[in-house]
């Protein structure tokens, strides 16, 4: 580990405070982890974690063995530690769509209140173009309020562009680093520079630029990414009617450079914690500034109706009344390697599922338990009591199945007995959100099998 590690304390330990946290550590800093929720600090501090990611339990254990991360609900505690102060706090959308600042201000508020020292505050959270100006507001004020207003500290931003499922290896090999630092802040800009070589052996991937720009950077990023995908929902849409693949044609475009192979796959529509509350914060952002924006009002509208796109085509088949119809579901995280719910597409297709009187017997690797919880509060009651078993295994939820629904595309789905699948399954069919197989294949073997842009087979 480096001798000269640097004191930094992260605000907030969800999928991102606890990411930072955990890989700032494992590079010999000494890491302060603060969060509101002691529940979270308890199964920290006895060696588990709150979340499911790959490779973090790990580091978390030896860096915390090491000394090098801490976790604490003491807020004075975490204040006086860190020369740097990550604040890495929700963002939730507020009733407008607009980004809800309250945790970014609470926390910014508390360093004011407390800090005796130089601090570098970096907004890590997803905040809107604007908000370090308010977070120095509020440190300023509470400084001043304490008679200390000439007491320096500098403010950052430094958005993050992990994705949970690979967050530890995006955050320890990022693709940039952007810093956004006010001009003439060298020194701030020089903490930032050092705290993050060792992360990035290509020096040009640290991108500093001025603040605005970087809280800018982190929605334009995120809103071309969900932009792709609901263009290729879209055209998805259209290859069905057509007759074409768009799997094929998703590979004839993605080899063109300048388009890309990434983030081009038609599927059940885009969840997760940030794509939909980006899209709407920087909508009411345009809005708000004069220039409302078509393009993510479109990006929203598109993806609203891909969610909807597999209880359409069970709808296809077996009509409006699914009384007496049991469908088993795999699949119920908003993506694979992760037990995040959070506007997860398996949420609009159970409602759908229960609200026409089906029978569900759905499965999810590791997400179960977060499935059992969210679904109680969108259904308003158990899951069991509204037709929903959650099963143990892929094909535990076969048994007596009706059809199969895939929504998320885990890697144990992906290659399945399709002989066993096809005498489990009652109708012999699949409706895939994923695109997880050869249609070829399926009609070999007895299945019947809808999936997204391809033609039905
Ligand atoms: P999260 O909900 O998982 O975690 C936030 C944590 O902050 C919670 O544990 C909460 O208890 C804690 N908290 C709230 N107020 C606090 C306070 N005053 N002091 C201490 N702790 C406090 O959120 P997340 O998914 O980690 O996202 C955090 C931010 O990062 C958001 O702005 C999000 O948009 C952004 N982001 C998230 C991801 C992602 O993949 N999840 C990726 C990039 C950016
Ligand atoms: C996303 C971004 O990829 C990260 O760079 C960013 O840091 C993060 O949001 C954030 O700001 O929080 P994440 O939401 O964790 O990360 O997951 P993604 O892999 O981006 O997937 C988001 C959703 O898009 C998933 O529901 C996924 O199924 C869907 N998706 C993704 C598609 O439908 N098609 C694709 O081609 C890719």
């Amino acid at each position: 580990s480096r001798a000269h590690g640097m004191k930094i304390t992260v605000i907030g330990t969800g999928y991102v405070g606890l990411v930072t946290g955990a890989c700032l550590a494992e590079m010999g800093n000494h890491v302060v982890c603060l969060d509101v929720d002691a529940r979270k600090i308890d199964i920290l501090n006895s060696g588990g974690i709150p979340i499911h990611e790959p490779g973090l339990l790990e580091i978390v254990r030896s860096n915390a063995a090491a000394g090098r991360l801490e976790f604490t609900t003491d807020v004075a505690r975490s204040v006086a530690h860190g020369t740097l102060q990550f604040i890495a706090v929700g963002t939730p959308p507020d009733e407008d769509g607009s980004a809800d600042l309250q945790y970014v201000l609470a926390a910014a508020r508390s360093i004011g209140r407390l800090m005796t020292d130089y601090k570098v505050i970096i907004d890590k959270s997803t905040v809107p173009v604007g908000t370090a100006d308010k977070v120095r507001a509020a440190v300023a004020d509470e400084l001043a309020q304490r008679g200390h207003s000439g007491m320096a500290f500098s403010v950052v931003s430094n958005p993050e562009f992990l994705k949970e499922g690979a967050a530890v290896a995006d955050f320890t090999r990022p693709d940039r680093v952007v810093v956004g630092v006010d001009e003439g802040d060298d020194r701030a800009a020089m903490l930032m520079r050092s705290l993050y070589a060792p992360f990035i052996r290509n020096r040009d991937r640290l991108l500093v630029m001025d603040i605005k720009s970087a809280e800018f950077t982190k929605y334009a990023a995120n809103a071309m990414l969900a932009t792709r995908i609901s263009f290729m929902n879209e055209l998805s849409r259209l290859a069905e009617v057509m007759g074409a693949d768009i799997e094929a044609v998703r590979i004839g475009i993605g080899s063109d450079p300048r388009i890309g192979t990434h983030f081009l796959y038609a599927g059940a529509g885009y969840g997760g914690s940030c794509f939909p509350k980006d899209v709407k914060a920087l909508a009411r952002t345009a809005a708000e500034n004069g220039l409302p924006s078509q393009m993510m009002a479109a990006v929203e509208a598109v993806n609203d109706a891909q969610k909807q796109v597999l209880a359409r085509k069970v709808a296809s088949v077996y009509g409006e009344d699914w009384r007496g119809k049991t469908f088993a579901v795999w699949g119920l995280a908003f993506k694979p390697n992760t037990d995040d719910m959070r506007e997860a597409p398996s949420r609009v297709l159970l409602a759908e599922l229960v609200r026409r009187g089906a029978q569900v017997r759905a499965y999810d690797p590791v997400a179960a338990e977060e499935a059992a919880r969210v679904l109680a509060l969108d259904l308003g009651c158990a899951p069991e009591q509204a037709g929903i078993t959650l099963v143990n295994s892929a094909t535990e939820a076969l048994s007596g199945a009706d059809a199969l629904i895939i929504v998320t595309e885990w890697k144990e789905f992906r290659t399945p007995d399709f002989e066993a699948l096809a005498s489990a399954l009652r109708d012999r069919r699949i409706f895939d959100g994923r695109n997880l197989y050869e249609p070829a294949l399926m009609r070999d073997s007895g299945l019947h099998y809808l999936s997204i842009g391809r033609p039905a087979c």
